[in-house]
């Protein structure tokens, strides 16, 4: 049986400690490159925290697996056993152009089943934790569960992606509606935050195109936890292994969000 317990006080100090070594590097510039596409960006910093964690883990958890987006983890054929899911830094291009809005996002899975969820925001020292099924923290606050509330005094996060044409729905038809009936939108241009801002209630849902495994494993854990839905646009179930695009909302405005809008542009 796992001590939920040990791996948890290792958790939470370890991303303290990598959140320091983060801001002592805040003097120099990092090193820049990039991955897919000129837009997509990597760091050195992004490594090294990644490698940071690997290391700890290994030295740690010697059975525990780790899946991390800059490739440090392992090859994983399953969800089978203990799993790190871990996106060093979440808003790369956020760390790059302003240091700051980037979080450390850590989900721990067993067996494919939600157990530890960490969303580190690094410059406000701010940390968002669950447990699953012992409810969410903002630090040491615990986070109410979310109330219902209306699309009509809804704030949306919602990436400017949507309004390229895109093979997933039509915009015209579901996301214009939706952005016209909704209070407002943001778009803060990371995924762990945008997360743990529905968590908190300072965002009302937060739809996005594709998410991999370490933008949302951390995340969904601790909205979950306040009663918050995370699902694919048809609201079906994520694959945690997968990319997978993602409408996160309070009840009720989920399933409007699916039925009312997001279905007729499909
Ligand atoms: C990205 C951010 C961004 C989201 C992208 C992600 P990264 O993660 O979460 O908000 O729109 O899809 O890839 O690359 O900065 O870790
Ligand atoms: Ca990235
Ligand atoms: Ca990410
Ligand atoms: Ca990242």
């Amino acid at each position: 049986m796992a001590n939920w317990t040990l791996i948890d006080k290792h958790a939470k100090a370890w991303l303290q400690e990598a959140g320091k070594r983060i801001i002592s590097t805040f003097a120099t510039a990092p090193e820049v490159m990039t991955k897919s596409n000129p837009d997509d960006l990597v760091t050195n910093i992004d490594q090294e925290t990644e490698q940071f964690f690997t290391k700890k883990i290994r030295a740690t958890f010697s059975d525990h697996h780790i899946l991390g987006e800059e490739g440090f983890g392992d090859d994983l054929a399953g969800l089978s056993g203990i799993i790190w899911i871990i996106d060093p830094i979440d808003g790369t291009t956020n760390f790059v152009h302003q240091q700051r809005n980037f979080m450390i996002s850590i989900g721990i899975y067993e067996n494919g089943n939600p157990k530890l969820g960490y969303v580190y925001d690094v410059v406000y020292q701010e940390l968002y934790h669950a447990k699953a099924g012992e409810g969410a923290y903002w630090n040491e606050k615990k986070l109410p569960p979310l109330d219902e509330v209306p699309v009509e005094k809804a704030l949306i996060g919602i990436n400017s992606t949507w309004l390229i044409s895109n093979r997933l729905i039509d915009p015209k038809t579901s996301l214009i509606p939706l952005v016209n009936d909704a209070r407002g939108t943001r778009s803060y241009g990371s995924a762990a935050l945008e997360f743990v801002f529905v968590a908190t209630g300072r965002l009302d849902a937060y739809i996005t195109m594709r998410l991999s495994p370490w933008d949302f494993a951390g995340g969904k854990i601790i909205v979950e936890e306040v009663g918050g839905k995370v699902t694919n646009l048809k609201g079906e179930p994520l694959n945690i292994l997968g990319k997978n695009p993602i409408v996160v909302a309070k009840p009720g405005l989920h399933e409007i969000i699916i039925q009312k809008y997001l279905s007729k542009g499909m």
